[in-house]
């Protein structure tokens, strides 16, 4: 952009924010406490639900150091609901370094801050432009978007080696004497107008600003050329036997390899009470038991792992690691809950099977 384009976007920019911007909680002073919190909690969750959240961890720590005090059980306890519970132990970890190794005072530039427990250079930036008025940027999924679009920017957003493309890029824009509003206005422009799916920029007095929205190329921006990788999820295949054969569960008619059947598959994380709680083997086992036992009324005898390898399947978007369990039910077990029924080596020549259970036969047979 030449100077008088850039400064003419600036104006227009800032004049979007002061008449659109929204009216939230962490809104009301610069306090770096109130700015941290809300930048940690909107990590992983949508600004509606973290308002009410929001307004009652402050009323149960109103500082940091009662925060940094804080017993581990009312700490989760008042984050509970909001997931990753990681993100709550790392603010309490943060909270007690500003009160041990910075005597209760906060960093004030976007390098120091990134020193402290569960701060990104997003949330650095974020909370230095907002609350001490550092020239940074902050950039996020927002920026990513609004900026890629703005100056048809095409690296990779995947890549993280790109980030400097899109730090130098924004940090010319950033009016020196309101970082943290235009740091704001992105995230608002981008949540609101600049969005991913429907975008309507051009309701807007930016519209003339947008090179990608001139040109009709809005919607190939960001450029993501990595696909996401596939999420690792944790299963368990129970292989069940009787006289009268195998039991297969037979899928919903919805979802992944829906209406296939499979031995019962099982997914680890259904066993947890919540995200953090870690599970013995043995507690894995009795839960599938009392699983098995509430779902279908089954009582399972002798489960235990089978002690072979674990089987991967990859699918688009997941990765099963699939730890394969045996157990014993009585010939005479009640099916009438359970979706699936009971096949003898003959029957299951006719019965279509996905690969994955083919793998885990597989497996099985090198026993
Ligand atoms: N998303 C992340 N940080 C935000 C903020 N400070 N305001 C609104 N949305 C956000």
């Amino acid at each position: 952009m030449t100077p008088s384009e850039r400064s003419a976007f600036q104006t227009a920019f800032m004049t979007w924010y002061d008449e659109n911007r929204r009216d939230l909680p962490w809104r009301q002073n610069q306090e770096p406490y109130r700015v941290w919190l809300s930048e940690i909690m909107l990590q992983q969750t949508q600004v509606q639900t973290v308002i009410p959240y929001y307004e009652r961890f402050l009323a149960t720590f109103p500082t940091v150091a009662d925060l940094a005090a804080a017993p581990e059980d009312l700490l989760m306890k008042t984050w509970e609901g909001l997931g990753y519970y990681s993100r709550a132990r790392n603010l309490q970890k943060a909270a007690r370094q500003i009160v041990d190794d910075y005597d209760g005072h906060w960093p004030t530039t976007a390098a120091e801050l990134e020193k402290l427990a569960g701060i990104g250079p997003y949330t650095a930036g974020a909370i230095a432009s907002i609350c001490f008025g550092e020239v940074v940027p902050a950039i996020d999924g927002n920026a990513f978007r609004v900026f890629s679009r703005l100056l048809k920017i095409d690296a990779d957003i995947t890549d993280p080696k790109n980030r400097k493309i899109f730090y130098d890029a924004i940090l010319p824009l950033i009016p020196e004497d309101r970082p943290g509003d235009f740091n704001q206005a992105v995230m608002d422009f981008g949540s609101q107008i600049c969005t991913a799916k429907n975008p309507t920029i051009g309701d807007t007095a930016l519209a003339p600003f947008f090179r990608s929205y001139q040109d009709g190329t809005l919607l190939d921006y960001p450029v993501k050329t990595k696909k996401a990788k596939q999420k690792p999820v944790a299963m368990f295949a129970v292989v069940i036997r009787s006289q009268n054969g195998v039991l297969f569960q037979k899928r919903p008619s919805t979802g992944l390899l829906a209406n296939l059947s499979t031995y019962p598959l099982v997914a680890a994380e259904t066993l947890q009470a919540d995200d953090d709680e870690l599970l013995t083997p043995e507690e894995q086992l009795a839960r599938i038991e009392a699983h098995f036992q509430e779902a279908y009324g089954l009582k399972l005898q002798q489960l235990h792992e089978s002690g072979l390898k674990p089987v991967v399947h990859v699918f688009t978007h997941l990765k099963w690691t699939i730890t394969i369990l045996q157990a014993q039910l009585a010939a005479d077990a009640e099916l009438a809950f359970f979706p699936g029924q009971w096949y003898t080596e003959a029957q299951l020549v006719d019965v279509a099977l996905p690969t994955v259970q083919k793998k885990i036969m597989a497996r099985l047979a090198t026993d």
